[in-house]
């Protein structure tokens, strides 16, 4: 009976051109006559209002025979996972054992990349379940999920975006767990895990109504690991992040996505010609250039999270695009025995030719990735600063490399570094990342600073700001020692760490897309980040207070505030932001926002996505959290509730 209904229903469904068999197993309209709580979206009018999510405890919550029912439509993929650490705290899942194996391993991304629930910036759950050393402390589900629907098929994201919606329950949506700001999790929602939807397709010929060539169709739990593989598996190239667990389809490409390949081909979100998605209202729709091109345009690059949730996509591919690359470093602390170290003023006068130097990297279809560290000098309480910066250029031999950095080695050898670049040094590779995600492969004369890992590599628990220096910061020469001085006193001063990625995303380079990347971002040279070097909300260790992190946060930000301020008309990378920036709209946005705020309204009249620091985040907020919410820092252990709403 069930299948031959299925069965019937199925025929007289128009089917939609899919990427993938998972994607044609649909909810029917036949399936919600007789359920109410999984009924589709409407086009009429929009219920009344709900002021808050509704949470555990409400009268509302469904009850668990209610969920249960829920879980057998679903096939039984309805899971109610506890936090990752749980096996740290004293009851029934204390495993001594486990937990140190935990402790361990807390900062590998993978870990929490294969969990349901786990992100990578814990502060953003409200450390309310962390890798303790103290059983007696407690371990609640804070800011994590209380449900998730681990999706395997299309019908699977329709039956979650639906029983959320009617039923007002806070809806997330997690793929690698890898953002910054804890958009992947959400205190007392129900979770679409999109992890396992790993499916992928190379196409050698596509074609769209504006496109023809190599393609590849992703599976929302496509990571970058994945697509290296099916890069080496078919020879070609195709954009991925540097981090190898970082999803592909999820944040990655609908907040901008910059990888190593940025300045030559452009960014994720300009690869992408077709999608599929289950928008507010349940249905599974396709956007691109014919069909719902407001969407379209929307999703690459308009912020994830908040105009449905992707099931797959199609990308551009290349073809084999090698990667030429070495690294340089100076130090003011001799990081070897008797290596020569450089003076203060001779290392920030270094840096000065390398801002000089940046704009050539791009030109060049290049990349530059760089850190200023803190180093502490040995066998004293105080430190110096230690620069590294690997340069990636595509599609270019070793000898013209060597030809193109010389100028550079040259000025800071004027300067008085003594800067050489071994032959050996300069390598070249057929698809980039290559087999290691870190490819920073050359050593100076100075220093033999292993692959530097980025902000994030790890599992941390930092508040990232960001700001693009662009074309107008190299104008002139004052505009220049501007940028200079801003940076050196976020580093001297302020005591951060810097994190720049040297590249521009042209629109010429890109294939002139039609997208919602911030137009800021096509005139970026530098993606500049700062963080504090310490932890922030190191909850396994001590647990900050609110008003501390608030103060941070705020120290932080005024710091930002003079990269700001030299930077007038320009934005942040909101992947790699702080989603509590006070002018985020702007930053993330610029002049898309309106646009963009006009898709959402179209298409989650309801208000079911939700992501903090997105198009239309402004008209919720997390109340009762340990963060403070809008009064100290958004943290997630809370309830979502409309602005105003009581
Ligand atoms: C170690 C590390 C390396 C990184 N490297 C790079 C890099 O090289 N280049 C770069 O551009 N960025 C990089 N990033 C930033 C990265 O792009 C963002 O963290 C991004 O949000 C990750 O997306 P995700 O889907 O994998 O992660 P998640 O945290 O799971 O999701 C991020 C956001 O996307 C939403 N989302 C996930 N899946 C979907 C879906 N199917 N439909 C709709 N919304 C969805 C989530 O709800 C959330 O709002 C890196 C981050 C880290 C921590
Ligand atoms: C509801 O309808 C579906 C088919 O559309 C059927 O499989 C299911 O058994 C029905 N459930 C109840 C409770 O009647
Ligand atoms: C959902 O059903 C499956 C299969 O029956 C079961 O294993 C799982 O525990 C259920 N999930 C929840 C949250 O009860
Ligand atoms: C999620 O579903 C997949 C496919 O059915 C299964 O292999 C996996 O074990 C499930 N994950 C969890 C945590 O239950
Ligand atoms: C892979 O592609 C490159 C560039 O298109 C080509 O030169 C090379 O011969 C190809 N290799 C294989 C094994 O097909
Ligand atoms: C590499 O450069 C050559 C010469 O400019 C060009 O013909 C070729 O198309 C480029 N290859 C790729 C993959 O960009
Ligand atoms: C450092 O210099 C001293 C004195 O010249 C020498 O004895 C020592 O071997 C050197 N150490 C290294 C590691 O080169
Ligand atoms: C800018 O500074 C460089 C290096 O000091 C110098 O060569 C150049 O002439 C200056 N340009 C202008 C316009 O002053």
């Amino acid at each position: 009976m069930l299948l031959s209904t299925l069965l019937l229903t199925a025929l007289l469904t128009p089917v939609l051109a899919v990427n993938f068999e998972w994607e044609k197993i649909q909810l029917t309209e036949a399936e919600t006559r007789n359920y109410s709580a999984i009924r589709f979206g409407g086009e009429g009018p929009v219920g009344p209002n709900v002021k808050c999510k509704i949470i555990p405890g409400d009268t509302d919550w469904p009850s668990d025979v209610e969920w249960a029912r829920f879980n057998d439509t679903l096939g039984g993929a309805l899971l109610k996972p506890l936090p990752l650490a749980s096996p740290c705290y004293t009851g029934p899942l204390y495993n001594a054992a486990r937990c140190e194996q935990l402790k361990r391993t807390w900062s590998s991304a993978s870990l929490h990349s294969d969990d349901p629930i786990s992100i990578m910036s814990q502060w953003a759950s409200g450390n309310t379940c962390v890798a303790t050393s103290n059983p007696d402390s407690t371990c609640t589900q804070g800011g994590y999920p209380v449900y998730v629907v681990n999706a395997t098929t299309a019908r699977h994201i329709q039956l979650a975006v639906n029983f959320a919606r009617n039923q007002h329950i806070r809806l997330v949506i997690k793929n690698s767990g890898h953002d910054f700001n804890g958009k992947s999790i959400g205190g007392n929602s129900l979770s679409v895990w999109t992890h396992n939807l790993k499916s992928l397709t190379y196409h050698p010929s596509y074609t769209t109504s504006d496109y023809s060539g190599r393609a590849v169709a992703l599976g929302a739990g496509i990571q970058a690991l994945d697509g290296s593989a099916a890069m080496r598996r078919y020879n070609m190239t195709m954009i991925i992040a540097g981090g190898s667990t970082v999803g592909l389809v999820g944040g990655f490409f609908q907040g901008g996505g910059h990888s190593s390949y940025t300045s030559y081909y452009g960014l994720g979100a300009d690869q992408v010609i077709k999608i599929h998605a289950v928008t507010a209202d349940g249905k599974l729709v396709t956007a691109d250039a014919e069909e719902n091109p407001d969407l379209y345009w929307a999703f690459r690059g308009g912020g994830p999270g908040t105009y449905g949730i992707v099931t797959s996509i199609i990308v551009k591919a290349f073809p084999t695009t090698p990667i030429t690359s070495s690294s340089i470093s100076f130090s003011t602390v001799p990081t070897r025995p008797n290596a020569t170290a450089i003076s203060i003023e001779t290392f920030w006068a270094g840096l000065r030719e390398y801002w000089r130097f940046t704009p050539k990297i791009s030109e060049a279809g290049g990349i530059g990735y760089n850190f200023i560290r803190h180093t502490p000098i040995p066998g004293t309480d105080s430190s110096g600063f230690t620069f590294t910066t690997s340069i990636s250029v595509p599609n270019t031999s070793t000898a013209a490399y060597r030809a193109f950095v010389r100028p550079l080695l040259q000025s800071l050898n004027d300067v008085g570094i003594p800067l050489t670049i071994p032959a050996d040094a300069v390598q070249r590779f057929a698809t980039f990342p290559p087999d290691q995600p870190q490819a920073v492969t050359a050593t100076d004369t100075d220093t033999n600073t292993p692959a530097a890992l980025a902000l994030g590599d790890t599992v941390s628990n930092t508040l990232i700001a960001s700001r693009f220096f662009t074309l107008d910061n190299h104008a002139s020469n004052t505009t220049l020692e501007a940028m200079h001085l801003a940076i050196r006193d976020f580093v001297s001063a302020g005591g951060y760490t810097f994190h720049g990625i040297d590249y521009t995303p042209s629109l010429a380079r890109s294939g002139h897309p039609s997208n919602a990347i911030h137009p800021a971002f096509r005139r970026a040279t530098t993606h500049a980040e700062g963080y504090a070097s310490d932890a922030w909300w190191d909850g396994q260790t001590r647990v900050v207070p609110a008003a501390e992190q608030a103060a941070r946060h705020t120290r932080l930000q005024a710091y930002m505030q003079k990269w700001r301020d030299i930077t007038p008309g320009s934005g942040s990378y909101m992947n790699e932001g702080d989603a509590q920036e006070e002018g985020w709209k702007d930053a993330f946005f610029g002049s898309n926002y309106a646009r963009l705020a006009g898709v959402k309204a179209q298409w989650d009249r309801e208000g079911v996505f939700w992501a903090v620091g997105m198009v239309g985040s402004d008209a919720w907020e997390v109340r009762g959290s340990s963060g403070g919410g809008r009064e100290g820092v958004v943290t997630q252990d809370g309830r979502l509730c409309r602005v105003g709403g009581a």
